[in-house]
């Protein structure tokens, strides 16, 4: 049931405060006098001594799944201090990579039954490591075969492309980030202050759903583009790669997500006055990196469209001209969460004013089941 909008990946992309809320709902601990602020996740309070013991994280999954899985890895990695390695599921099958047992390999499928994840899955099994499932399906194949898990509780999606998921499964993994990281004094700021973020998440992306008609205008000025570059980096590295794979997808337009770092050793040249490129320079440690990407961007006359804090547009766009997409600031390894939703609604109103189907792209299975 669509309700009041025209297309599931509209209804799900709106639904995001109340998917947040349902995935949180339940695991967050938000202290009192006596007690601390934490998280809470019971399919894994059992087995979180044996993953804090374990030599590396390996986060496994396809597509938008696996763009989910790399916005969390360096939390992760912070309040674990457990190295996290990244795998696309195939790309480990066809290499028959090495898994230990010394390894937790977290398996990240909104569908729970990709078959190059499950691929993926029996390997780690016969190779004795921990295997933990973050799923929105209950009772599919991967949350059936892994040790233990999450399932994100996000509600039904439909549209082909994932949106409302991705976000829940970002907020999943911040969670199992606070559940294996140690409640040692020295993080406890940052431990608290994350929870705080989580719990005023959903008003934020409230806030930022507000952007609708903004991206739908630029949409308007963009259906006729070829191509469509974001550079995003450090925890937003991944909201680009997930951003240009909601436009690829279901607006039919080619689109690259590119890590900044790396736009000097290739990516520079394509840079004229015609290709349209989003820069994500929202506020955390590498903004003053991606302030110098945009300057250098100016220097060749780049099309900029620019993604930053709510306050910052002037100051991120002197020295050029460009258009700006201003979003509320959040803690740092939430940011993605808030700063892939414009993107989102970006892609969905691209492909209703290029006319194709929102909701099946060509091609396209929600669940990709053969190899
Ligand atoms: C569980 C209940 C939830 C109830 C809550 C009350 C289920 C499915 N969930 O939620 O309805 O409100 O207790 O405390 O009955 N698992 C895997 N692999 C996966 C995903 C999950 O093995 O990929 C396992 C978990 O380890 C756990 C079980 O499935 O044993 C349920 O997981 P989850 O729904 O996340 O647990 P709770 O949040 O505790
Ligand atoms: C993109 C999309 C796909 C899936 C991928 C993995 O919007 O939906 O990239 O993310 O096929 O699917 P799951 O998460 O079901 O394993």
């Amino acid at each position: 049931n669509k309700g009041k909008y025209e297309h599931y990946m509209q209804k799900e992309i709106h639904e995001q405060p109340e998917s947040l809320t349902t995935t949180m709902r339940g695991r967050l601990l938000l202290g009192g006098t006596s007690k601390a602020k934490g998280v809470l996740l019971g399919g894994l309070k059992d087995h979180l001594k044996k993953i804090r013991r374990s030599r590396r994280i390996v986060f496994i999954g396809c597509g938008t799944s696996y763009n989910a899985a790399l916005a969390a890895r360096s939390l992760v990695e912070e309040l674990s201090g457990i190295p996290v390695t990244m795998e696309i599921a195939s790309d480990l099958v066809d290499r028959q990579g090495p898994i230990y047992r010394e390894d937790t390999v977290v398996f990240v499928s909104q569908s729970g039954e990709t078959a190059d994840t499950l691929q993926a899955l029996d390997y780690a099994l016969e190779n004795d490591a921990l295997c933990v499932g973050i799923t929105n399906t209950v009772g599919s194949a991967i949350a059936r075969r892994t040790h233990c898990g999450v399932h994100i509780n996000a509600g039904c999606e439909i549209g082909v492309a994932s949106t409302k998921a991705y976000t829940s499964q970002i907020v999943v993994m911040v969670m199992l980030a606070l559940a294996i990281g140690d409640d040692t004094i020295s993080s406890k700021v940052r431990r608290e202050a994350i929870i705080d973020g989580l719990f005023d998440l959903p008003s934020k992306a409230k806030e930022v759903l507000k952007l609708d008609q903004e991206m739908e205008d630029l949409a308007q000025l963009l259906i006729a583009e070829q191509s469509l570059l974001v550079f995003g980096r450090g925890y937003n590295y991944a909201t680009a790669l997930e951003g240009a794979l909601k436009v690829k997808e279901v607006a039919l337009m080619h689109s690259e997500g590119i890590l900044a770092g790396e736009m000097k050793h290739g990516p520079l040249a394509l840079v004229d006055e015609t290709l349209p490129i989003v820069v994500i320079a929202t506020r955390d440690t590498c903004f003053s990196k991606q302030q110098s990407v945009i300057q250098q961007l100016h220097a060749r006359k780049g099309r900029l469209i620019v993604m930053c804090t709510e306050g910052d547009a002037e100051s991120v766009c002197a020295g050029g001209s460009c258009r700006v997409i201003e979003v509320p600031q959040v803690e740092d390894c939430l940011q993605p969460v808030i700063n892939v939703i414009p993107l989102q609604l970006l892609a969905y109103h691209l492909t209703v004013l290029r006319g194709y189907n929102v909701d099946q792209p060509r091609n396209l299975a929600k669940s990709v089941t053969t190899q």
